[in-house]
């Protein structure tokens, strides 16, 4: 099978979104289906509801030509060879997740079926979705031979998402047949024989020509289970390390070092040991969760899972008494704020550890300033700006006479901040760093008192763990 294949991406998110824009950059038709008319009609004009790099340029380059926005899902069914859905699975109230915007999609697609069709699962499912979806569709009264479901689940990060889904470590297809097999190979074919990366205007990223990405077929329930099992593992690896740097903060070593350590040992590796305030996002505290619901459901007890999360929960506090410990007392205490997004590059502020601190220093008196490169609309949504909240432009007018400036992303914006600045900018040169992102020693000697995760700093007396027996 060579050349365009017709696609149907089901649900313009994030995920969705940027699918449909990398299927049409790599050369196939696609059509990209939402039932929300406002966000259809503003795509359909060039607006871009998600800040992620690369996108905006994708889509003014394919929109209008291999690339269509519509609300009409039977249409674009009847389109299509391949139709992924990228519909939302939100974390239901017991934790596990909420397949029905899922199981809707599968109904109205069944409805719509006049040929051979593969469905694949993008959207991140506990396993026996698959099943579930072939059942909905059987029971509309699709004959079998009509349609396979299929899993081919996506590892794409908030900020990277367009460089991930083009050049990624690995591409899992799960299918229990060989046409549908087949058709999915043919979708990745222009990356996995290292045609995409010899086009001009391609966007760069690690892979090449030689380097292509590897594909991976399994059943549809392991590539279901590696989904939620790599995000279950990889936030496992950031409450490990927050655990580490609390042991190195009590012992006065540095966690950075000790992470460069683990890191260099090959089958540890060095990512996602970056202590700080814990996980946020739309998908680790949604899946791991869900991951343990499912484990849960076959019988497993998971409890590892439970205490992943007990400590991410726990990271956030310790980092609040640590403020604490450096403020003394909260009310009226005038607080800047970098950072607001669940980490820098995004503008996504959902289950952000900076919006739960911010959230905490409101509810104790504090007023607080904050800037986000991109984020300060949607936190607008969850903390209106008011008399105690407000929300400015630029860095340095956050930190306008502070009592403290906290640093709660990553953005690499805050890296190249001037600290001089900074310094003479703050009522009291205090900066509380959830990230780990300046070097302590420099900060020292700059006249900052420099807290931050896992390092011994000048105000080791001030550690949470040292001085709770001496405070409140
Ligand atoms: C994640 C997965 O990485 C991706 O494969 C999946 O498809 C969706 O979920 P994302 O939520 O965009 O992607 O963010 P990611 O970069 O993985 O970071 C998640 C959270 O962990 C952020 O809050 C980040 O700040 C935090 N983090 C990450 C750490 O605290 N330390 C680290 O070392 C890495």
């Amino acid at each position: 099978m060579k050349g365009p294949i017709s696609i149907a991406v089901v649900g313009s998110g994030y995920v969705g979104l940027v699918a449909a824009a990398c299927f049409a950059e790599i050369g196939h038709r696609v059509i990209c289906v939402d039932n929300d008319e406002e966000k259809v009609s503003t795509l359909q004009n060039g607006g871009i509801p998600i800040h992620e790099e690369y996108l905006p340029e994708l889509i003014q380059r394919h929109r209008g030509d291999r690339l269509q926005f519509t609300s009409d899902l039977r249409a674009a069914t009847q389109a299509a060879q391949a139709i992924f859905i990228a519909v939302g699975t939100p974390q239901s109230s017991s934790g596990s997740a909420d397949l029905s915007y899922v199981d809707a999609v599968a109904s109205e697609i069944a409805r719509s079926i006049d040929g051979y069709k593969v469905l694949v699962e993008k959207s991140t499912v506990p396993v026996y979705t698959n099943e579930w979806i072939r059942r909905v569709i059987e029971r509309n009264g699709v004959p079998k031979e009509l349609f396979d479901v299929t899993s081919n689940p996506e590892f794409l990060r908030e900020g990277t998402a367009v460089v991930d889904f083009l050049h990624p470590d690995r591409i899992v297809l799960g299918a229990a047949t060989e046409r549908a097999s087949d058709l999915l190979q043919a979708i990745y074919r222009p990356l996995t024989v290292g045609e995409y990366y010899g086009a001009e205007n391609a966007v760069p990223g690690p892979r090449g020509q030689n380097d292509t990405p590897p594909v991976l077929l399994t059943s549809t329930k392991a590539a279901e289970i590696i989904k939620h099992a790599s995000n279950a593992f990889l936030a496992t690896k950031i409450s490990f390390i927050n655990v580490v740097a609390n042991v190195c903060e009590a012992a006065g070593a540095d966690v950075e070092e000790v992470a460069r350590g683990l890191g260099m040992d090959t089958r540890i590796g060095p990512k996602f040991l970056r202590a700080g305030i814990g996980y946020g996002g739309s998908c680790f505290p949604k899946d791991v969760a869900a991951f343990r619901h499912v484990a849960e459901q076959v019988g497993v007890d998971f409890t590892l899972l439970r205490e992943v999360e007990k400590i991410n929960e726990e990271q956030k506090q310790r980092f609040f008494r640590k403020v604490r410990s450096a403020l003394w007392t909260f009310r009226g205490k005038k607080i800047g704020v970098l950072g607001l997004a669940f980490k820098g590059g995004t503008d996504d502020v959902r289950e952000s550890p900076a919006l739960d601190i911010v959230q905490q220093l409101l509810k104790e008196g504090c007023i607080v300033t904050a800037y986000d490169p991109a984020a300060e609309e949607r936190s607008k949504e969850l903390i209106p700006p008011g008399p105690q909240m407000r929300y400015v432009s630029d860095p340095y007018d956050a930190a306008q006479d502070a009592d403290a400036l906290l640093i709660l992303n990553d953005w690499q914006e805050f890296l190249e901040l001037d600290l001089e600045r900074l310094h003479y900018t703050l009522r009291y040169p205090i900066l509380i760093d959830g990230r780990n992102l300046y070097d302590p020693g420099r900060m020292a000697q700059m006249g900052f008192t420099y807290l931050s995760v896992g390092r011994p700093g000048p105000m080791h007396a001030l550690d949470p763990a040292i001085s709770s027996r001496f405070t409140l």
